[in-house]
C-alpha cells in the first residue's frame, strides 16, 4: 500500500477535536462535543488507523495532522455547505426526523444538493487514503451516502456504517423526499449497524417496502448477490478509564467543593446536556420546580444543576429552545429562590471531562430525561463514576440506554407528574434499594463497554466478508 494510506478508516462528521481560533491569531484544539467522539476516541486510540472529518471550522483547508497519538484528516467545508449540509439537511431535516419529529423537518432541496457534494468529497478522501482491502467504518446521520458512493469507487473495501441516532418508525421516514436514495447510500455498507432493534427493523421494512430487495431476518439480499446485514449494537463508553478518572484525589476533592459551594444540601440532582430540544428540559426543570412550588421539597434541601452545553446555536430552533429555557430558569428561580439559595443552578457552557467527573460525583441524583436520544452515553457516564454503588438515576424511556439500564428510576419525560414523582421516589430511596439498583447498573455498564461494542462490531464485519454471495434462495 501506498505510504499514507491506512488499513482502518473511520469516517464521522466530526473530527474529535474543533479547531479555534483566538483574536490574537492563536490556535488551539478543543474536544468536539458530543456522544459519537466520546465512544469513538477511545476506540482509536486503541486501534490506530485514521479519522477523516471537518473540523469545526468554515472555508479552512488543513493538512493531515497528528493530535493524541490520533492521525487526523481534515475535510474543508465551505460556509455556504456549513449552512446548506451542517445546519440546514443534517440538522434542519434529519435530526429532527429521526427524533420522532419533536420539532417540524425542513424539506430544501438546495440542502438536499449540498448533502450529496459533501457526502461524495468525504466519499473520495476515504477512497483515496484506504489500503486495498481495508476496513473502512462511516459514522452517523450526516453521512448516508458514503457507504454507496465508497463502494462504487472502490468495491473492494469493507464498508461499515454506523447510526448513533434513532432510526425512526417507517411512517416519519416515509415524508422525506429523498428516501429512497438515503436507503441505498446505507446499502452501500456490508453491515448497518443501529442502536435498538427497532431502528435494524425499521431499516428493513423500508428497504422491503420502497426498494423492494427481499430481507430475512436481519440479512437484506441484493439482486446482484451481496447481502448486507442490518442489525443493533447498543454503544457505550470507556467505562474503566471514567471510573479511574473519577476515583483520582483532584477529582475527588473538587466533588466535594461543588457540594459545598452549592451550600451541602440534602440532595443534589444534575442534569448534564447538550442543549437540544430532543433532550427534554423544559420539562425537567418545569417538573422540579413544580416540587418546590408545591412544599414537596424546600430549596434548603435541594439544588438542580442544569448543565447544557451550547450545540448548533447558529440554527432557529436551537436559538428558540435556549430563550426558552432563560426564561424558565429566570421564572423558576425569581419565583422560589432566597437570597443565596436558588433551586436551580443552570449553567451554559462546556466542560472538562475532569470537571464532568466531578460533577457526576457531586449528584445524589442524576436526571436524564429525552423526550429521544439514540442512546444517551451521558447516563452511562454517571455510572461509570459511582464506584462506591451510591446514587440514582432518573432515566426517559425514551432514551436508548433504557433498554439496558432496567434499574434506573424510568420515567416517561411528556408525563411532569409521573416525572415528579420520580425525581421524589429517587431522593427517597432506601439506601439498601439505590445500592442494589447501583450494582445491577454497573454490573451492566462495567461490562458492555465501548471496546467490547467496537469488537463486536467489526468482527462481526469482518464476518461479512465470509458470508460468500446469496444463492439467492435462503
Ligand atoms: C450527536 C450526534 C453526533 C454529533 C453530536 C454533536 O451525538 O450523533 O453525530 O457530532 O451530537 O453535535 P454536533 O452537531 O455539534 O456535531
Amino acid at each position: 500500500m501506498a505510504p499514507e494510506q491506512t488499513d482502518f478508516l473511520v469516517i464521522a462528521n466530526r473530527l474529535p477535536v474543533d479547531r479555534l481560533v483566538a483574536a490574537d491569531g492563536e490556535v488551539s484544539w478543543r474536544t468536539s462535543p458530543g456522544g459519537l467522539v466520546t465512544a469513538l476516541e477511545p476506540v482509536m486510540k486503541l486501534r490506530g488507523g485514521a479519522w477523516i472529518g471537518w473540523h469545526g471550522a468554515s472555508d479552512e483547508e488543513l493538512d493531515d495532522f497528528e493530535h493524541d497519538g490520533l492521525r487526523l484528516v481534515p475535510v474543508p467545508l465551505s460556509e455556504q455547505e456549513v449552512e446548506d449540509y451542517y445546519e440546514g439537511f443534517s440538522n434542519g431535516t434529519l435530526w429532527p426526523l429521526y427524533h420522532d419529529v419533536v420539532v417540524t423537518p425542513e424539506y430544501h432541496r438546495e440542502w438536499w444538493d449540498a448533502y450529496v457534494t459533501v457526502n461524495r468529497r468525504f466519499a473520495e478522501k476515504a477512497a483515496s487514503l484506504a489500503a486495498p482491502g481495508a476496513v473502512v467504518w462511516v459514522q452517523d446521520y450526516q453521512l448516508q451516502l458514503v457507504p454507496q458512493m465508497l463502494r462504487e469507487l472502490r468495491p473492494d473495501l469493507l464498508i461499515g456504517f454506523f447510526l448513533h441516532i434513532p432510526f425512526p418508525p417507517t411512517e416519519l421516514f416515509q415524508q422525506l423526499p429523498w428516501r429512497r436514495q438515503i436507503l441505498e447510500g446505507l446499502l452501500g455498507a456490508d453491515l448497518v449497524g443501529f442502536q435498538m432493534p427497532g431502528g435494524a427493523q425499521n431499516f428493513a421494512r423500508l428497504v422491503r417496502q420502497r426498494v423492494g430487495h427481499r430481507t430475512v431476518k436481519d440479512t437484506v439480499f441484493l439482486p446482484d448477490g451481496r447481502k448486507v446485514i442490518a442489525k443493533a449494537y447498543p454503544i457505550s463508553i470507556d467505562a474503566r478509564g471514567f471510573e479511574q478518572l473519577s476515583r483520582t484525589p483532584e477529582v475527588i476533592a473538587r466533588a466535594q467543593e461543588i457540594r459545598d459551594s452549592l451550600g451541602n444540601p440534602r440532595h443534589v440532582l444534575i442534569g448534564i446536556d447538550r442543549l437540544d430540544y430532543t433532550k427534554g428540559l423544559p420539562q425537567r426543570l418545569r417538573a422540579f420546580g413544580e416540587l418546590v412550588s408545591d412544599g414537596v421539597i424546600d430549596v434548603d434541601d435541594a439544588v438542580f444543576v442544569q448543565v447544557a452545553t451550547p450545540s448548533r446555536e447558529r440554527v432557529h430552533q436551537y436559538r428558540v429552545l435556549r430563550d426558552d429555557i432563560n426564561r424558565l430558569v429566570g421564572r423558576i428561580n425569581g419565583d422560589m429562590g432566597r437570597i443565596g439559595q436558588q433551586p436551580i443552578q443552570y449553567l451554559h457552557t462546556s466542560y472538562p471531562r475532569e470537571e464532568m467527573a466531578a460533577m457526576y460525583r457531586a449528584a445524589d441524583v442524576m436526571v436524564v430525561t429525552p423526550l429521544r436520544d439514540g442512546m444517551n452515553l451521558v447516563a452511562k457516564e454517571y455510572i461509570a463514576t459511582r464506584w462506591d454503588d451510591r446514587g440514582a438515576l432518573v432515566l426517559s424511556e425514551f432514551a436508548g440506554a433504557a433498554g439496558e439500564l432496567k434499574q434506573a428510576f424510568q420515567v416517561n419525560p411528556h408525563d411532569i407528574n409521573g416525572m415528579k414523582q420520580a425525581m421524589v421516589d429517587a431522593m427517597q430511596a432506601s439506601p439498601v434499594d439505590l445500592r442494589k439498583r447501583m450494582r445491577a447498573l454497573r454490573k451492566q455498564v462495567m461490562e458492555n463497554d465501548i471496546e467490547r461494542w467496537a469488537k463486536t462490531f467489526l468482527d462481526e464485519l469482518a464476518a461479512v466478508r465470509d458470508l460468500g454471495p446469496s444463492d439467492g434462495d435462503d
